[in-house]
């Protein structure tokens, strides 16, 4: 197989992955108690309908027509979130298991479009290049907003600098007779 192919083969499992996207990231807006990351969940669920489009862009530049093959690990990742949102958990606690599920995703398409990003530039394929690097930008900035919610939820919740949350200490000091 050529780069040309593995590049086009790539394309098809990211669009599956995106367009699985669109579906799954309204229901992390909905389920995410914290509003900095509901919002945060919202804003990257409009960027990725952009990558959905980009990608049929880079698909008619190559002159193929835009073709989805099922991304099996896509489907695992959203299943994960999914299991998380299913547990009884404290909200930060769920919300930080959604940003741990929500971020594996990001670093699979980040994986995904700095790979594609090389193929296209070793090809010539400057156009392609330049909107997948706009789609890979995006993914790593939706990654490191994830981050800072991530902090916050965590320092909200008072276990940032080994601090256990307030309730664990409670219980943990009836426990231990103090
Ligand atoms: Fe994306």
């Amino acid at each position: 197989m050529e780069i040309r192919a593995l590049l086009i083969e790539e394309m098809q499992d990211q669009y599956d992955a995106e367009k699985q996207l669109v579906k799954a990231l309204p229901k992390l807006v909905k389920a995410s108690s914290n509003p900095e990351l509901s919002h945060a969940f919202a804003a990257h669920l409009e960027e990725t309908k952009g990558h959905v489009e980009r990608l049929e862009q880079a698909f008619e530049i190559l002159g193929v027509r835009p073709k989805a093959k099922p991304c099996a690990a896509m489907k695992g990742l959203v299943e994960e979130t999914q299991e998380w949102l299913a547990e009884k958990m404290p909200d930060e606690v769920q919300d930080s298991a959604v940003i741990c599920a929500a971020q594996k995703v990001e670093h699979y398409e980040i994986a995904g479009y700095g790979t594609m990003c090389a193929w296209a530039a070793a090809l010539g394929l400057n156009d392609v290049e330049s909107l997948l690097r706009e789609t890979l930008d995006e993914e790593k900035a939706a990654d490191e907003k994830l981050s800072l919610v991530a902090d916050q939820i965590l320092a909200e919740a008072g276990v940032l600098n080994g601090k256990a949350p307030a309730k664990t200490r409670s219980a943990g000091s009836q426990r231990s007779g103090y």
